[in-house]
């Protein structure tokens, strides 16, 4: 089977500053593929060049089987692109913004189309409302729906779920399995770990590199971090105690435990033995989390940048 995005090489600059910088990555059809990354790391700007909004510097590669170079105004007429920045006609309501997108890509059928992309997405009865008065929650669905609309086979979601409360991401979540489900792929954007787990697979980006991509399990595996969990009396003293030792790249607090790593697991304990000789000190191995090692990869892009 075609993948649904296969891109080699990217590279964009502004000025003179490379924003991305030798990005490829592949995903398979019908994969929800999650873009994590510190805030400037260069997720939008990778996202706009695979919809073909933006020419890249160089580097080449292909979206839904078409060029992203030579043929981007067939893609986007098979990508639903919902934007970082919620931008709907405040004034409209739901149903009249629906409506309006639907005439922007010349769909037949529109009232079809917009009743169903209301009932998909639990809008019908508030069909009436003002997209301006939705909290934020319903305006993303709104977004969604707008984006789906014409029917594409990749939804490319630009933190689809920024700012919007824990039920209503978990909501918007069980609706992107249900459209993968569907077939679609789904490449996501976003800085919740929670909803990296729901991904199959994901990509890191710092600076515009990429830094590891892969399922969630490979990507901790293959981070080389080694952490171990700290609990007992006194944690703050042992925390700032830890910050400074040779062997520590990281001290976390988790309620009453630390999450200490490093990437050298002999010189990890060689720190932490002292500690664990302390009355009361508890010192166990434990996996790294996800953040764990996504601050991890930040800490030494930052290196390579300087
Ligand atoms: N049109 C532009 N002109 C100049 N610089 C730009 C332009 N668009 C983006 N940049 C710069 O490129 C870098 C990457 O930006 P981008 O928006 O792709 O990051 P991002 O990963 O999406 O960040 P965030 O998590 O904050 O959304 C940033 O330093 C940004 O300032
Ligand atoms: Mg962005």
């Amino acid at each position: 089977m075609t993948p649904a995005i296969d891109v080699h090489g990217l590279v964009k600059r502004f000025g003179a500053k490379t924003v991305v910088d030798d990005f490829s990555i592949r995903v398979e059809a019908g994969q929800i593929y999650g873009f994590l990354g510190p805030n400037g790391s260069g997720k939008t700007t990778t996202i706009r060049m695979l919809c073909g909004l933006l020419t890249p510097d160089a580097g080449e590669g292909r979206c839904l089987g078409l060029d992203i170079r030579t043929e981007s105004a067939a893609i986007k007429r098979q990508v639903g692109y919902m934007t970082q920045k919620f931008s709907f006609w405040e004034d409209l309501s739901i149903a009249e913004n629906l409506d309006f997108v639907a005439r922007m890509y010349g769909l037949p059928d529109r009232k079809r189309r917009v009743a169903g992309a209301l009932d998909r997405l639990g809008l019908a009865n508030r069909r009436a409302q003002l997209a301006g008065e939705l909290s934020g929650g319903w305006k993303q669905r709104l977004a969604l729906a707008a984006c789906i609309l014409h029917e594409p086979k990749l939804l490319l979601l630009d933190e689809p779920t920024a700012g919007v409360d824990p039920k209503a991401r978990r909501e918007f979540w069980d609706e992107i399995h249900h459209l993968a489900h569907d077939g679609l792929t789904v490449l996501v954007s976003t800085h919740y770990m929670d909803e990296a787990e729901r991904c199959h697979a994901i990509a890191y980006l710092a600076y515009g590199k990429l830094m590891t991509q892969g399922p969630v399990d490979a990507v901790i595996a293959r981070s080389g971090l080694v952490t171990r969990e700290v609990s007992g009396p006194d944690l703050g003293r042992i925390a700032d105690a830890l910050q400074a030792a040779p062997g520590v790249e990281m001290v976390a607090a988790f309620g009453a435990r630390l999450h200490v790593s490093g990437p050298d697991g002999a010189a990890l304990d060689a720190a932490l033995r002292p500690w664990a000789a302390e009355a009361g000190v508890r010192v166990e191995a434990t996996e790294p989390t996800l953040e764990d090692v996504f601050i991890h990869l930040m800490n030494r892009s930052t290196d390579n940048f300087q």
